[in-house]
């Protein structure tokens, strides 16, 4: 999403010189979250899944907690926590809504929500926060993951194997995700980040499908 003169930045990033504007939806969902799991809930909720995951773009954290009907694998109860930004607040507030509209989610179409999916019902987020947007997806597909862990269906898991590309500078895929999301859009910007390419030039090509694959993903 892109500042016009017209709009007021919301926030100015000093070091950064960019000024970032968030719309009215993302802004309601960050001051008023929904399906938050506030400290007096905990040890309250039933839940049969539980997810987590941590940041490698910024550090921060999300927990999400689910409860699954096993007869028809709606999700009948969502709720999270974060150590996390505006960003990841207001679209981790907007997943859970998602998750629980129309009587609940199916646990195959929730596998199926793209970060884009919850910005396009935000209305969008500002470009260096739409790694914010992913923390939330990433806890809801662990925590189904652990569902499927604690109802015995091991073949469902899902796991997100790593894989070496730049295999003398040790560089990954998911090397080469966290630098797209944190706003490497071409090949130049890429190797600046993480260096791939740098130790075995024959890994260019697939540094490069790799680059267009998450831009996609991502950024439409
Ligand atoms: S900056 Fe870390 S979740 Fe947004």
């Amino acid at each position: 999403m892109k500042n016009t003169k017209r709009q007021k930045s919301d926030v100015v990033s000093r070091d950064k010189k960019e000024n970032w504007v968030y719309t009215e939806r993302v802004k309601d969902h960050f001051f008023n979250p929904r399906n938050f799991l506030t400290t007096d809930m905990e040890g309250k909720m039933k839940y049969n899944a539980l997810g987590m995951v941590g940041s490698a773009a910024c550090g921060d954290m999300m927990k999400i907690w689910l409860l699954i009907d096993e007869k028809t694998e709606r999700i009948k109860d969502a709720k999270w926590q974060t150590f996390g930004c505006a960003s990841a607040i207001a679209s981790t507030s907007m997943l859970s809504v998602m998750l629980l509209e129309n009587g609940g989610m199916k646990i195959e179409d929730a596998l199926k929500i793209k970060p884009q999916d919850i910005m396009e019902r935000l209305g969008g987020l500002p470009n260096r926060k739409i790694h914010c947007s992913v923390l939330g997806d990433k806890a809801l597909q662990s925590a189904i993951n652990d569902y499927f862990r604690r109802t015995g269906q091991n073949d469902r898991i899902r796991v997100e194997g790593k894989k070496v590309i730049d295999k003398v500078l040790n560089v990954t895929d998911h090397d080469i995700e966290e630098a797209v999301l944190e706003g490497a859009h071409t090949f130049e910007e890429l190797q600046k980040k993480t260096k791939v390419g740098t130790g075995d030039p024959t890994c260019i090509p697939e540094a490069e499908q790799l680059l267009r694959f998450y831009k996609e993903k991502y950024f439409g």
